[in-house]
């Protein structure tokens, strides 16, 4: 295994809409911050030059953060460099090999569909240009257990697992870093933490808007792959784990992966599926799709912590807010010593995830006044998100470091598509619901924690 940090990276993909988007903003602040001084070398199909990606690079900077430092700008611009060609073409990997000159350790970033995985991979080893690097890959990481399972064998024909970083953003983001971080560095939440106390978790992700340009895409995966199976399932692992019994990435996803064996596989009943009235009509959409935009899912962990406790997690576009949200909530007090506690305002535990951080407490207290009676506050830690890393630029970063922590081993890939994978591919017509609102009202009456879900306020 090389200990190295990488001496270049080099991003498949470059021309594409995630690069723009994410990874060239995530550059740019590295290179501002004086953490990547490495050459960074786009690959991709469009018969483009330097200038054309540099403008492209530029672009996608702006966009993400309104402006940009020309004195930054230009050293970024001078570490980059540019092959196109065909990924199927030996004669593509050729230049890339020569692009890497002297470079010994190189970081293989694949922002590319999950079907060009084999022929990168295949271009990399035949040129060399596997010899003693890394490789960094995108999701969807599969489409199912048998996908992922291929995938895993393809990138291990050239890779050893140690050299391979799984991406999902979201394990990079700063509020889910401090999730983690919340649980295990106090010790007042340890002895509530478990089924005696805890009455039900549950997760939601809202997004306001639709599928945005990316209809195609969107089309092939749906809800439950697109960010249920990743994002949100990781959230559930934070949640749910043991104490890691070391600093080590591997003693960090041990105890996550012995939460995904203990995970109940889905079936159709524990899944209730939206789609939001329009959808048919984005570009890209297939005529009478069954695909979910919106999904709502129980999930039961076999463990001593958590038998018998629903964790629920809801995830949609077209949503009245954008918001993510984690609500631990606990049992009522054995008695009403004075008035009765409506059966929602039990004491609960808030992570807010999106857009602003934000960790609360929710407890009763006596409403001013002559009687006896109670209100509902939370004392609420609020980050004013100041000096918070993007995920990328923390993922790119720690897998340049050769860093694992963040990142999805084979194992807990496989184990995520065994739990989601009954309810996969339903072709029935999911439940139709109006932009703007929480999902398929009468479809979801009765689903739900007890004492029903909290919605995420604007
Ligand atoms: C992506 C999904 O992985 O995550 C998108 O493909 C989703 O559909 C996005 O909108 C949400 O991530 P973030 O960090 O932008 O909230």
């Amino acid at each position: 295994m090389n200990q190295e940090r990488s001496d270049t990276l080099v991003l498949f993909g470059a021309t594409g809409d995630l690069a723009h988007k994410k990874i060239f903003p995530a550059l740019y602040a590295m290179v501002a911050k004086g953490t990547l001084t490495e050459p960074v070398i786009g690959v991709a199909f469009d018969a483009w030059d330097l200038k054309q990606l540099q403008a492209r690079a530029r672009d996608g900077i702006v966009k993400a953060i309104g402006k940009v430092d020309e004195k930054i700008f230009a050293k970024l611009a001078s570490l980059l460099r540019y092959v196109s060609g065909d990924y199927r073409s030996a004669a593509t990997f050729e230049k890339l090999k020569s692009a890497l000159g002297t470079a010994q350790h190189p970081l293989h970033y694949l922002a590319v569909p999950p079907t060009m995985f084999e022929t990168v991979i295949q271009g990399l080893e035949q040129s060399g240009a596997a010899q003693g690097a890394r490789l960094m890959v995108e999701k969807p990481f599969g489409h199912d257990l048998q996908s992922a399972r291929w995938l895993n064998r393809v990138l291990h024909l050239v890779f050893d697992e140690q050299s391979i970083f799984r991406i999902d953003h979201y394990l990079g983001k700063e509020a889910i870093q401090n999730l983690l971080y919340f649980r295990f560095a106090n010790s007042f939440l340890e002895p509530i933490w478990n089924r005696n106390f805890v009455e039900s978790v549950q997760v939601t992700m809202a997004e306001d808007f639709g599928v945005e340009g990316r209809g195609r895409f969107y089309d092939e995966v749906g809800c439950i792959r697109d960010v249920i199976e990743n994002h949100l399932l990781n959230i559930l692992l934070l949640l749910a784990m043991e104490p890691p019994v070391g600093r080590s990435a591997d003693d960090l996803i041990d105890e996550k992966v012995q939460v995904l064996r203990a995970i109940r596989t889905l079936t159709r009943d524990d899944v209730v599926r939206g789609q939001f009235k329009g959808y048919l009509s984005e570009p890209g959409v297939a005529p009478n799709s069954p695909v979910e935009t919106f999904a709502a899912v129980r999930f039961f962990v076999d463990t001593w912590r958590w038998r018998d406790v629903p964790f629920f997690i809801r995830a949609g576009k077209c949503m009245p807010v954008h918001a993510t949200e984690v609500i631990v909530r606990l049992k009522r007090p054995p008695l009403d010593v004075f008035d009765p506690i409506k059966p929602g305002d039990a004491n609960h535990v808030r992570f807010r995830i999106d857009p602003q951080v934000a960790i609360s407490i929710g407890a009763q207290r006596k409403a001013a006044g002559d009687d006896m009676i109670g209100e509902q506050v939370e004392l609420t830690a609020l980050d004013d998100s100041k000096g918070d890393m993007p995920p990328y630029e923390r993922l790119i970063g720690d897998a340049m470091n050769g860093n694992g922590q963040l990142f999805t081993r084979q194992d807990a890939s496989e184990l995520a598509w065994r739990i989601v994978g009954p309810v996969l591919g339903d072709t029935t017509p999911p439940h139709l619901y109006e932009p703007g609102t929480w999902g398929p009202g009468d479809a979801m009456a009765g689903f739900g924690p007890p004492n029903g879900w909290i919605n995420p306020a604007k």
